[in-house]
């Protein structure tokens, strides 16, 4: 079954202008398969100079890009906000919906990130939408519990055949940051548990959707995971700033 592999960058609060040059420059370099999709996420004031560099380097199409969130608004008296348009009209493809630093530090809620996640699909952006348990739900047994009720409300907001266009990660909340990566085998359950979870809602459809890990994947632990079935591909954060390292798990997509 024909599914793209993403490796996207999420670059969170971190990088500047000398990083999205050095990376872009790099990147030109990896020769990927045609179904291998790169995305990179900088923070929003960057958004600009990585379209322009991309450009620079002739490397639109090979690496898409992407915003770390964006208004559930669709305009109007919201400070500090990025709407949809305005990523539109900067030629970003993906934003990235959910991550547990939003839903965690922001407060941001399931019902929030369907909104969000409609208002992307609205504007024709691909919403990489983040779910992930922490470490003590994990450890009471109630991951499957947390990742349906993060994902239910985006199927009754959206609607299952809207996840035709959502690409979701999977990120453990107790693997971000920490290098305490899950292994291969619980990251596979798991995205098995979310890829049988959509095909209780359309089955086709759960066949299509790329499913991301992402928490602390690193250029050594990147094949491991990338050779399981149900991953295609990953989110990374901090190994996702240093070029070596980001070239290496882009490298880890052959054969996918
Ligand atoms: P790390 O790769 O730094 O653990 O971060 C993962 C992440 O949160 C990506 O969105």
């Amino acid at each position: 079954m024909a599914r793209r592999t993403i490796v996207a960058a999420n670059w969170k609060m971190n990088g500047d202008l000398t990083l999205v040059d050095t990376m872009v420059k790099n990147l030109k370099t990896v020769e990927l398969q045609d179904n291998v999709s790169v995305v990179i996420c900088p923070s929003s004031p960057y958004l600009s100079s990585l379209v322009e560099k991309v450009s620079e380097q002739a490397l639109n199409g090979a690496i898409c890009i992407g915003a770390q969130n964006v208004s559930e608004h669709e305009y109007g008296a919201y400070t500090g906000e990025i709407s949809t348009q305005m990523l539109q009209e900067l030629s970003v493809e993906f934003v990235i919906i959910g991550h547990s630093e939003r839903r965690g530090y922001y407060k941001e809620t399931s019902t929030q990130v369907a909104h969000k996640v409609k208002a992307a699909l609205n504007a024709g952006l691909t919403p990489i939408l983040c779910i992930g348990e922490s470490e003590a739900e994990r450890a009471t047994e109630q991951t499957e519990f947390v990742l349906a009720s993060q994902l239910q409300p985006v199927i009754d907001e959206v609607g299952i055949e809207k996840f035709i266009d959502v690409v979701i990660a999977y990120e453990p909340v107790w693997a971000i940051g920490t290098g305490k990566t899950a292994s291969s085998e619980m990251a596979q359950e798991t995205h098995q548990f979310i890829r049988q979870f959509l095909a209780k809602a359309n089955e086709s459809v759960a066949a299509k959707v790329p499913l991301l890990y992402g928490g602390s994947v690193n250029a050594s632990n990147c094949n491991e995971l990338f050779a399981q079935v149900d991953i295609d591909g990953g989110l990374i954060g901090g190994a996702s700033l240093q070029v070596e390292q980001f070239k290496a798990i882009c490298l880890a997509t052959k054969g996918k």
